[in-house]
Protein backbone atom coordinates (compact mmCIF):
# COMPACT_ATOMS: atom_id res chain seq x y z
CA UNK A 1 0.00 0.00 0.00
CA UNK A 2 1.48 3.53 -0.81
CA UNK A 3 0.46 6.43 0.82
CA UNK A 4 0.69 10.79 -0.26
CA UNK A 5 0.51 13.57 1.78
CA UNK A 6 -2.18 16.24 1.81
CA UNK A 7 -0.81 20.16 3.49
CA UNK A 8 -2.92 20.68 6.56
CA UNK A 9 -1.02 23.76 8.28
CA UNK A 10 1.50 25.71 6.59
CA UNK A 11 4.51 26.13 7.85
CA UNK A 12 4.23 29.97 8.33
CA UNK A 13 0.92 28.48 10.64
CA UNK A 14 2.70 26.72 12.45
CA UNK A 15 5.98 28.97 13.00
CA UNK A 16 3.20 31.75 14.57
CA UNK A 17 1.64 29.59 16.83
CA UNK A 18 4.27 28.36 18.41
CA UNK A 19 5.62 32.02 19.06
CA UNK A 20 2.19 32.61 20.43
CA UNK A 21 3.07 29.82 23.15
CA UNK A 22 6.23 30.58 23.57
CA UNK A 23 4.40 34.09 24.63
CA UNK A 24 1.86 32.57 27.03
CA UNK A 25 4.49 30.41 28.98
CA UNK A 26 7.19 33.65 29.25
CA UNK A 27 4.12 35.40 30.57
CA UNK A 28 2.94 32.99 32.89
CA UNK A 29 6.39 31.89 34.69
CA UNK A 30 7.17 35.50 34.37
CA UNK A 31 10.46 35.80 37.05
CA UNK A 32 10.78 32.10 37.35
CA UNK A 33 12.40 29.26 35.14
CA UNK A 34 11.20 26.37 33.11
CA UNK A 35 11.95 22.91 32.43
CA UNK A 36 10.73 21.37 29.04
CA UNK A 37 10.52 17.49 29.26
CA UNK A 38 10.50 17.10 25.30
CA UNK A 39 8.94 13.45 24.89
CA UNK A 40 10.94 12.15 21.68
CA UNK A 41 10.70 11.51 18.47
CA UNK A 42 7.86 13.46 17.43
CA UNK A 43 8.22 16.26 19.60
CA UNK A 44 11.68 16.59 18.93
CA UNK A 45 11.18 19.74 16.16
CA UNK A 46 8.25 21.43 18.48
CA UNK A 47 10.45 21.27 20.81
CA UNK A 48 13.26 23.08 19.93
CA UNK A 49 11.46 25.65 17.88
CA UNK A 50 9.48 26.19 21.08
CA UNK A 51 12.72 26.55 23.50
CA UNK A 52 14.24 29.30 20.91
CA UNK A 53 10.75 31.27 20.79
CA UNK A 54 10.68 31.12 25.20
CA UNK A 55 12.27 34.00 26.50
CA UNK A 56 13.15 33.20 30.77
CA UNK A 57 15.96 30.87 31.30
CA UNK A 58 14.71 27.12 29.89
CA UNK A 59 16.28 24.21 30.53
CA UNK A 60 15.48 21.10 27.91
CA UNK A 61 15.79 17.30 28.58
CA UNK A 62 14.21 14.49 26.59
CA UNK A 63 12.53 11.29 27.37
CA UNK A 64 11.15 8.21 25.38
CA UNK A 65 7.88 6.21 25.41
CA UNK A 66 6.47 3.66 23.67
CA UNK A 67 3.19 3.35 22.62
CA UNK A 68 2.41 3.01 18.69
CA UNK A 69 3.93 0.38 17.15
CA UNK A 70 4.62 0.66 13.23
CA UNK A 71 1.16 1.63 12.19
CA UNK A 72 -1.47 4.15 12.79
CA UNK A 73 -3.30 2.66 15.86
CA UNK A 74 -2.58 2.60 19.26
CA UNK A 75 -1.56 -0.06 21.50
CA UNK A 76 -2.93 1.63 24.69
CA UNK A 77 0.26 0.55 26.53
CA UNK A 78 2.74 2.68 27.61
CA UNK A 79 6.45 2.08 28.14
CA UNK A 80 9.66 4.52 29.16
CA UNK A 81 11.70 3.66 27.24
CA UNK A 82 14.45 6.29 28.40
CA UNK A 83 13.98 8.70 31.28
CA UNK A 84 15.34 12.20 31.94
CA UNK A 85 18.88 12.50 33.02
CA UNK A 86 18.33 16.00 35.21
CA UNK A 87 16.50 16.23 38.64
CA UNK A 88 13.07 17.60 38.20
CA UNK A 89 12.68 18.45 41.92
CA UNK A 90 11.16 22.04 42.68
CA UNK A 91 11.10 22.79 38.70
CA UNK A 92 7.99 24.27 37.00
CA UNK A 93 8.09 21.18 34.36
CA UNK A 94 6.05 21.40 31.19
CA UNK A 95 5.88 18.42 28.88
CA UNK A 96 5.98 19.19 25.59
CA UNK A 97 4.61 16.58 23.02
CA UNK A 98 3.46 16.70 19.33
CA UNK A 99 0.05 15.05 19.57
CA UNK A 100 -2.51 13.96 22.37
CA UNK A 101 -4.68 11.08 20.47
CA UNK A 102 -5.66 8.70 23.14
CA UNK A 103 -4.23 10.63 25.98
CA UNK A 104 -2.72 7.34 27.10
CA UNK A 105 0.78 8.44 26.52
CA UNK A 106 0.13 11.82 28.46
CA UNK A 107 -1.75 10.48 31.64
CA UNK A 108 0.96 7.60 31.80
CA UNK A 109 3.32 10.13 32.10
CA UNK A 110 2.49 13.38 33.49
CA UNK A 111 1.60 10.76 36.49
CA UNK A 112 5.32 9.76 36.15
CA UNK A 113 6.84 13.06 36.28
CA UNK A 114 4.43 13.81 39.18
CA UNK A 115 6.18 11.63 41.43
CA UNK A 116 9.46 13.52 40.71
CA UNK A 117 8.27 16.40 43.42
CA UNK A 118 8.55 18.74 40.72
CA UNK A 119 6.87 22.41 41.71
CA UNK A 120 4.14 21.85 38.79
CA UNK A 121 3.89 20.06 35.86
CA UNK A 122 2.12 21.10 33.07
CA UNK A 123 1.34 19.92 29.13
CA UNK A 124 2.14 21.39 25.73
CA UNK A 125 1.11 19.97 22.64
CA UNK A 126 1.76 21.29 19.00
CA UNK A 127 -1.60 19.22 18.05
CA UNK A 128 -4.98 17.79 19.80
CA UNK A 129 -7.22 14.95 18.44
CA UNK A 130 -9.89 14.98 21.00
CA UNK A 131 -12.30 13.18 19.29
CA UNK A 132 -9.86 10.46 19.68
CA UNK A 133 -9.48 10.81 23.70
CA UNK A 134 -9.82 7.65 26.21
CA UNK A 135 -8.27 9.31 28.65
CA UNK A 136 -8.92 12.28 30.01
CA UNK A 137 -6.09 14.84 30.34
CA UNK A 138 -6.18 18.34 31.10
CA UNK A 139 -3.68 20.19 28.26
CA UNK A 140 -2.35 23.41 29.14
CA UNK A 141 -0.90 25.08 25.99
CA UNK A 142 -2.52 23.74 22.21
CA UNK A 143 -1.09 24.52 19.33
CA UNK A 144 -4.02 23.50 17.20
CA UNK A 145 -7.61 21.48 17.75
CA UNK A 146 -7.72 18.92 14.36
CA UNK A 147 -10.17 16.25 13.63
CA UNK A 148 -9.49 12.75 13.68
CA UNK A 149 -6.93 12.17 10.88
CA UNK A 150 -3.55 10.70 10.44
CA UNK A 151 -1.39 13.35 10.44
CA UNK A 152 2.52 14.03 9.45
CA UNK A 153 5.51 16.35 9.82
CA UNK A 154 7.08 18.71 11.93
CA UNK A 155 8.27 15.88 14.18
CA UNK A 156 5.33 13.61 13.40
CA UNK A 157 5.85 10.24 11.46
CA UNK A 158 4.41 7.51 9.54
CA UNK A 159 6.36 4.63 9.83
CA UNK A 160 9.52 6.31 11.00
CA UNK A 161 9.11 9.06 7.58
CA UNK A 162 8.12 12.64 7.19
CA UNK A 163 8.72 13.70 10.26
CA UNK A 164 10.76 16.59 8.60
CA UNK A 165 8.30 18.15 6.54
CA UNK A 166 8.22 21.89 7.86
CA UNK A 167 4.19 21.71 7.80
CA UNK A 168 2.18 19.07 9.19
CA UNK A 169 -0.06 16.67 6.49
CA UNK A 170 -3.00 14.65 6.04
CA UNK A 171 -1.56 11.01 4.85
CA UNK A 172 -3.92 9.54 2.71
CA UNK A 173 -3.41 5.93 1.48
CA UNK A 174 -3.82 5.12 -2.37
P1 LIG B 1 -1.83 8.69 22.64
O1 LIG B 1 -1.15 7.94 23.73
O2 LIG B 1 -2.87 7.84 21.94
O3 LIG B 1 -2.38 10.03 23.04
O4 LIG B 1 -0.80 8.86 21.48
C1 LIG B 1 0.18 9.74 21.53
C2 LIG B 1 1.28 9.39 20.55
O5 LIG B 1 0.82 8.66 19.39
C3 LIG B 1 1.82 10.67 20.01
O6 LIG B 1 2.85 11.15 20.83
C4 LIG B 1 2.29 10.30 18.63
O7 LIG B 1 3.61 9.86 18.70
C5 LIG B 1 1.38 9.16 18.21
N1 LIG B 1 0.31 9.66 17.33
C6 LIG B 1 -0.99 9.84 17.63
N2 LIG B 1 -1.69 10.33 16.60
C7 LIG B 1 -0.80 10.49 15.60
C8 LIG B 1 -0.89 11.01 14.26
O8 LIG B 1 -1.95 11.43 13.76
N3 LIG B 1 0.27 11.02 13.56
C9 LIG B 1 1.46 10.59 14.03
N4 LIG B 1 1.59 10.11 15.29
C10 LIG B 1 0.48 10.06 16.06
MG1 LIG C 1 4.82 11.30 20.59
Amino acid sequence: MSEHVVKMIEEEDVDSRILELAKEIDEEYKGEEVFLVCVLRGAAFFACELAKRITIPVTLDFMQVSSYGSGTRSTGEVKIVKDIDLSLRDKNVIIVEDIVDTGNTLSTLKAFLVQRKAKSVKICSLLDKPERREVNVDIDYVGFTIPDKFVVGYGLDYNQKYRNLPYVGVVEFD
